[in-house]
């Protein structure tokens, strides 16, 4: 498997399983043992190809027990910086009120922007924290955060500051993401076009000077921005030399994807109401599609992504948990999984690739992520299941033995 051996092994696990997650499959290897150098994954194999001097050699031995090791969770979409909270609208919305009946009658995304706005950088970091500890400890080793409940300069800088400082306190991998266009403020009521005048004018290159996020996103939708507003932020943003993603067809086709994809983008994201000409468009570009099953399920939507199509076009399917406080205030990916197969007819294997390799697509870092291959960063996660797929089938269940994030163990039940 691995032909040239490490110098030196720092830890070596054994008696596992591996789902490796490479050539667009689980690529099982049993009865296999992983090695771990500094930061990254040394070498992988059959146990029974291991050769002694690693094994006698290693600083740490971990013994799986027939344990399950798989790359750690991609969590490739999510908004889990906010203030305040909507149960009050999930509790209206169980009364009959749609999501878009909310957000044009002022609540929705701008009931969190107003409590975000009104909360500090720390009380914002407090909140955030609890969520991302609860994502970290059901094996997501990478996230997603994006902005987009400030929707004026000195609230949005303020949300990706406390969205570098969660990087900075956690160990897992975080992507900020600019949404200064998710959805227009009150002040612009009147004025869609001023607003986006704003995001790419002054609230883009600050992002960009300030080195503050690595790629933008829009809501391109019927209650938030039309195709030419979402056009001038990508082509901003692209000019910029940022990366670009697109929330897509979530509500209405508002033929976003194949604009995002004539912008190489690198995912659209939500995609109910995709069409097949765009689908085709997003083939032709290589961009991945992010399916957001939590979303689907919490606003009772009807219309499923056409899963088949992106399947049939080959287009990279990625889930994530798209935690927010509105249509998805969901915090488990083991739940995802299970969503994304019952309701988007995804098999378990696409569902796991959705959670890891096509997930670190979806944030361009499948170079380093998503995968168990020599070279790449060592994000494990041992699960002690019997196959891979009671990842899916268990649902809700997150039986985790042990985390490793790029190299250094976070979480270990081993060896109580
Ligand atoms: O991904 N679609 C827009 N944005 C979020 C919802 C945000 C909210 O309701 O607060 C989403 O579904
Ligand atoms: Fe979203």
């Amino acid at each position: 498997m691995t032909p040239l051996e490490p110098d030196k092994i720092d830890t070596l696990f054994i008696n596992c399983h591996l789902a490796t997650m490479t050539g667009n499959a689980l690529s099982i290897i049993e009865k296999a043992a992983l090695a771990v150098t500094g930061k990254t994954i040394s070498w992988i194999g059959r146990q029974k190809d291991l050769p002694d001097h690693l094994r006698t050699s290693c600083q740490k031995l971990i013994d799986c027990r027939n344990g399950w090791i798989l790359p750690g969770f991609v969590d490739c979409h999510t908004h889990l910086v906010w203030g305040g909270s909507r149960s009050n609208e999930f509790e209206m919305r169980l009364s009959g009120a749609t999501y878009e009946e909310i957000s044009k009658k002022g609540g929705g995304i701008f009931s969190t922007v107003q409590s975000t706005r009104n909360a500090s950088k720390d009380e914002l970091f407090t909140l955030a924290s609890k969520r991302v500890a609860a994502l970290l400890s059901q094996g997501i080793t990478t996230l997603e955060i994006k902005s987009g409940y400030g929707l004026k300069l000195e609230t949005e800088l303020k949300m990706l500051k406390v969205i570098g400082q969660l990087d900075k306190t956690f160990p897992l991998h975080i992507e900020a993401t600019f949404l200064g266009a998710h959805a227009l403020p009150q002040e612009f009521a009147d004025d869609s076009d001023g607003y986006i005048d704003l995001v790419t004018k002054t609230m883009l290159p600050a992002v960009k000077d300030q080195a503050i996020a690595t790629a933008v996103d829009v809501f391109c939708e019927r209650i938030a921005f039309n195709l030419s507003q979402t056009r001038k932020v990508l082509q901003t943003a692209t000019d910029l030399g940022l990366k670009v993603k697109l929330h897509a067809e979530q509500l209405s086709d508002s033929n976003g994807a194949a604009m995002a994809a004539q912008f190489s983008a690198l995912s659209c994201d939500h995609l109910e109401y995709l069409s097949l000409s765009g689908a085709k468009k997003m083939a032709e570009h290589n961009v991945t599609a992010v399916l957001l099953p939590g979303a689907f399920y919490f606003l009772k939507e009807t219309k499923k992504p056409p899963v088949q199509i992106l399947k049939d076009l080959k287009i990279p399917i990625a889930v994530s948990t798209d935690l927010n406080p509105g249509s998805s205030p969901v915090h488990s990916m083991t739940l995802i999984l299970n969503m994304a197969c019952m309701l988007f007819d995804l098999t378990c294997e696409q569902a796991l690739l959705g959670a890891t390799i096509n997930g670190a697509k979806a944030l361009g870092l499948e170079l380093s992520k998503g995968s168990i291959e020599k070279g790449k960063d060592a994000d494990l996660v041992v699960w002690d299941i019997d196959t891979p797929a009671d990842l899916c089938y268990l649902a809700g269940l997150t039986p985790i033995e042990m985390i490793m994030i790029g190299g250094k163990i976070q979480h270990n039940t081993l060896h109580k």
